[in-house]
C-alpha cells in the first residue's frame, strides 16, 4: 500500500473512533467541528445524487495553518454528517504547500472538485496552480492542475468557485493586482480544463467601490431572486466605529452579471453578518431550488491561538446551514428548515423580561418577540444588549481583559436564536441581520434575562447530532 493510502486511511481510522472527550464542554453538540487539528474553510459544497456534500479546509496534523488537506463530510438531511476519507491531500508539486479552498461541480454525472494549489517559492513569495479533481470509480479524487499563474498578478490568486451557466462553465476567483489591490476575476471554460480571462468584476478601486483592501478572499457568485449576488471577504479594510470590527470582512455585493461583456455593474459592499466570528462562506444549490449557506465560524489571524479549545487538540466550527432569500435590496438568512428536527423539549414563556425564567443555553433555540429594552447574559460571557437603536454583543475578551463588542443597528422585533456550548446564531427580524460568534464559558452555560421589556419566548433544548 502507498504512503498516501495509508495515511488516507489512518485518518478514517481517527475521525471514526472519535469520542466526545467528558471535559471537553466546548466541543459542539450539532455544528461540524474537525475531530483533531485546525478547519477552517468550507469548501465543495454540493449536492450531489441527492446527497449534501461538504469538503472543509483541514490540517489534521497540527492546530495551525501550515498544512492544508480537504476534509470530507456527507449527510442526507444536513443535520446528520458522516466522515467520509480525506478527499485532497497536498501531495503533488502543483499543491505542495496546500491545498487551498474551491468548489465542487457535478460534471455530467461526475462528481468534480476545483480548488487551488499553493506552492511556495524562495523569499516567502507563492505562485498558485488552479487545479481538478475528479473522483474515480473507487470514490477518491484524480488531481491535475489546469491554470498557472496568471499575468498581472501576485501569487496570492486562489479560491475557485465555479458554476454552470448555459452550455460553459464559469468560475469567479480571488487575485491580487501588482498594486497589491484585492479583485475578483471571471473566468470562463467549456470543459473545467481551460480557462479563459473575462475580466475583474469586483474588488478595490474598481467602479466607486473606493481603496477596498489588499485581497477578496473565497468569491461566490450565484443568482438569487433576480439577482446576481457576489459573496466575498476582503482582507485590509479599515475598521469604522461600528462595522468592519473583525480582523477580516466577509459581505456581498448585489448586481447583474453580464456574462459576455464580462461586466458587473452593483451596488454597496454590504456585510454578511455582524457577529465576531464569520468567514469564507460557500453557498450551493438544493435539489429543491435552495440557496443554501454554510460559513467558518473563524476569522483567520483573529485571536485563533488563545481559544481554549486548542488544549483539546481541536479549534474551530463551521455555522449552521442557512436559506438564503433578497428581499428589499438585501440578503436574508435563515437556518435551514431540516434544523427544527433538532428540537426536543419546548417551553414558553411570557412576560417582564426580569421576571423570565432562567434557561439552559448549553444547546438550545430560543425565539423571542421583543417589545422594549433587555439585556441577555449567557454563562457570564456572552451579553447581547437590546435597545431601540439595535444590538450590542459583548464577549469577554479572548486575549485581552476588554470586552469585545459587535453592533447591528436597527429596530428589533423577532430574534432567533441558536446556542451550541461555544457558538450563538443570532438571527434578527427573520434573519435580515445575523451576528455569528464563538464564546468559551467556563462551565456549560445558563441564560438570564434583565430589564423591562416585554417578551414572547419559545424555548427548545436541541438534541445531538447523530
Ligand atoms: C480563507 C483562506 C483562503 C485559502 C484558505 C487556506 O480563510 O485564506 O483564501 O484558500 O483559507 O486555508
Amino acid at each position: 500500500m502507498s504512503d498516501k493510502h495509508l495515511l488516507k486511511q489512518t485518518l478514517h481510522a481517527v475521525m471514526n473512533g472519535y469520542r466526545r472527550h467528558p471535559a471537553d464542554h466546548h466541543r459542539p453538540h450539532w455544528h461540524l467541528s474537525p475531530v483533531v487539528g485546525l478547519m477552517n474553510d468550507p469548501n465543495g459544497f454540493i449536492q450531489f445524487q441527492g446527497r449534501y456534500h461538504l469538503f472543509y479546509q483541514w490540517n489534521p496534523l497540527a492546530c495551525d495553518h501550515s498544512t492544508k488537506f480537504w476534509g470530507h463530510w456527507s449527510s442526507t438531511d444536513l443535520i446528520n454528517w458522516q466522515h467520509e476519507p480525506v478527499a485532497l491531500m497536498p501531495s503533488d508539486s502543483f499543491d505542495i504547500d496546500g491545498c487551498f479552498s474551491g468548489s465542487a461541480v457535478d460534471d455530467n454525472g461526475q462528481l468534480v472538485l476545483v480548488y487551488t494549489g499553493n506552492v511556495m517559492l524562495d523569499n516567502d513569495d507563492r505562485t498558485a496552480w488552479q487545479c481538478i479533481a475528479r473522483q474515480n470509480e473507487q470514490g477518491e479524487f484524480d488531481k491535475q492542475a489546469v491554470l498557472g499563474q496568471l499575468q498581472g498578478y501576485t501569487g496570492h490568486i486562489r479560491d475557485p468557485k465555479v458554476w454552470r451557466h448555459e452550455e460553459s462553465w464559469y468560475m469567479v476567483l480571488a487575485a491580487q493586482d501588482l498594486q497589491l489591490r484585492g479583485k475578483v476575476l471571471l473566468l470562463k471554460s467549456p470543459d473545467l480544463a481551460s480557462w479563459t480571462l473575462l475580466g475583474e468584476i469586483a474588488g478595490s478601486q474598481l467602479r466607486d467601490v473606493g481603496t477596498f483592501g489588499y485581497m477578496w478572499e473565497c468569491p461566490d457568485l450565484f443568482n438569487l431572486d433576480g439577482h446576481d449576488v457576489l459573496i466575498s471577504c476582503p482582507q485590509g479594510v479599515d475598521a469604522e466605529e461600528r462595522r468592519y470590527l473583525n480582523q477580516y470582512q466577509c459581505g456581498y455585493l448585489l448586481g447583474e452579471l453580464d456574462y459576455q461583456k464580462g461586466d458587473y455593474p452593483h451596488g454597496p459592499f454590504l456585510e454578511l453578518d455582524y457577529g465576531h466570528e464569520f468567514y469564507a462562506p460557500q453557498t450551493t444549490l438544493s435539489d429543491d431550488g435552495r440557496r443554501l449557506l454554510v460559513g467558518w465560524m473563524g476569522v483567520p489571524d483573529q485571536d485563533e491561538f488563545s481559544q481554549p479549545t486548542l488544549k483539546h487538540g481541536w479549534l474551530h466550527m463551521m455555522s449552521c446551514p442557512r436559506e438564503l432569500s433578497v428581499r428589499e435590496g438585501q440578503l436574508y438568512q435563515v437556518p435551514a428548515r431540516e434544523l427544527v428536527a433538532l428540537r426536543t423539549a419546548g417551553q414558553q414563556a411570557e412576560g417582564r423580561a426580569d421576571s423570565l425564567p432562567v434557561f439552559s443555553a448549553d444547546s438550545a433555540e430560543l425565539l423571542l418577540q421583543v417589545a422594549g429594552s433587555f439585556e441577555i447574559d449567557i454563562g457570564e460571557t456572552l451579553w447581547l444588549k437590546c435597545d431601540p437603536d439595535g444590538i450590542t454583543l459583548s464577549r469577554k475578551g479572548l486575549s485581552s481583559p476588554d470586552e469585545e463588542r459587535r453592533y447591528w443597528s436597527g429596530a428589533v422585533e423577532k430574534l432567533q436564536i441558536l446556542l451550541d456550548s461555544s457558538s450563538i446564531e443570532i438571527f434578527i427580524n427573520d434573519g435580515a441581520g445575523v451576528m455569528t460568534s464563538r464564546y468559551f464559558p467556563e462551565e456549560r452555560p445558563e441564560l438570564r434575562f434583565s430589564g423591562s421589556a416585554t417578551l414572547t419566548v419559545d424555548y427548545w433544548q436541541l438534541r445531538d447530532s447523530e
